[in-house]
């Protein structure tokens, strides 16, 4: 595998996204070459990508999913695929856009694919008990996320993210992805984040996770008191470029730093930022589980305190005119 410092091309779909491109921009720093995939080249929201540093070894791709051609051409001559777009809409281009992904990788011989996968296709399973250390070896159920309601939450976009079609789909994904591995010989790596803030490169949208703590910036007036796991987006791109660079890795990896309340992570925010609105009630939630990412930390990956997360986020919302509005 690759070691930093030269320039390898490497291919990120979804550049214009929250993670994606705080990977791009990682890739950039260490010396990669990237092919980054974008729907509609030439849209001014990804302006902010052709400003990272140095914006030479940034080429765009206009590429869709679904659209095996359009990969293929910016995968070829790649060494590695990161694989990070994923639709909100609908379960069809998770599903088979990462099966394009993967026969594209394999046509185009690269080396490795680390395929950003979730949280969502982990824990979303009833017979996993409070007891239970969640790792690796745990998958949501399919049919259960089927059956089951979303999460209620306090954004439709947060519920957007969190219903279940979309911890079916990324399930279906994740497990065909390493299915396809294991058929072909393709070298594929996993990563399962969890809730991912940290700061905004983009200026035009928030991304749906960006939106959940924006939400506890503006206020609202009763919230659940859920269990809330965090990981700063700088320190999974390290994760996810780890996972290319690191010969040992293999499988997948849970990506996790932080596990907190969410009052208790309000009031972290209210010290950091005493101004804003906060929410005011909470109704206490029972949905305490443990989750381990020791795999990832035995490859070498750390993790910033969450403060830095917090205020890194705050000040690039602020930044990007986020706080502005309600
Ligand atoms: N954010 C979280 O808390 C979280 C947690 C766990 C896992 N994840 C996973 O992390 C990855 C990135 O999430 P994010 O928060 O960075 O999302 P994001 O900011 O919404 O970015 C998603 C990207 O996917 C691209 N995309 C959507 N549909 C596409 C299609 N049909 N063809 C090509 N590209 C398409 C979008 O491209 P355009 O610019 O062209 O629209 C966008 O750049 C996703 O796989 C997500 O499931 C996120």
């Amino acid at each position: 595998m690759a070691s930093a410092g030269f320039c390898k091309k490497v291919c990120v779909t979804g550049a214009g996204g929250f993670v994606a491109s705080s990977l791009v921009k990682l890739l950039l720093s260490k010396g990669y070459f990237v092919h980054g995939t974008v729907r509609q080249p030439g849209n001014e929201k990804y302006d902010f990508l052709l400003k990272l540093e140095p914006s030479e070894n940034l080429k765009l791709f206009k590429a869709d999913l679904l659209n095996y051609e359009s990969l293929y051409s910016a995968i070829v001559g790649c060494s590695a695929v990161f694989h990070v777009a994923s639709p909100v809409e609908v379960v069809e281009p998770a599903v088979k856009g990462t099966t394009n992904v993967l026969k594209a990788s394999l046509e185009a011989k690269v080396e490795r694919v680390v395929f950003v996968s979730s949280i969502s296709a982990v824990f979303m399973n009833p017979q996993l008990s409070k007891e239970k250390l969640i790792d690796e070896s745990c998958w949501s159920d399919k049919e259960y996320c089927k059956k089951t309601e979303g999460h209620a939450s306090f954004t439709r976009i947060f519920l957007l993210l969190m219903q279940n079609w979309y911890c079916y789909s990324k399930t279906e994904a994740e497990s065909q992805a390493l299915d396809f591995a294991k058929r072909t010989g393709l070298a594929v790596v996993t990563i399962c984040p969890t809730l991912i803030l940290g700061p905004v490169l983009q200026s035009t949208v928030a991304n749906a996770s960006s939106l959940i703590l924006l939400k506890l910036l503006k206020g609202c007036e009763s919230l659940e008191n859920k269990q809330r796991w965090i990981v700063d987006v700088r320190d999974l791109a390290d994760a996810i470029l780890m996972a290319y660079e690191k010969p040992e890795a293999e499988g997948r990896y849970l990506c996790n730093a932080h596990s907190i309340k969410t009052q208790e992570l309000v009031e972290k925010l209210r010290t950091l930022y005493p101004n804003y609105s906060y929410p005011k009630n909470y109704t206490e939630v029972d949905d305490y589980k443990r989750l381990s990412s020791e795999k990832l930390q035995s490859l070498g990956w750390r993790y910033r305190p969450l403060e830095e997360t917090l205020v890194d986020s705050v000040e690039s919302y602020k930044e990007a005119g986020f706080l502005e509005s309600k």
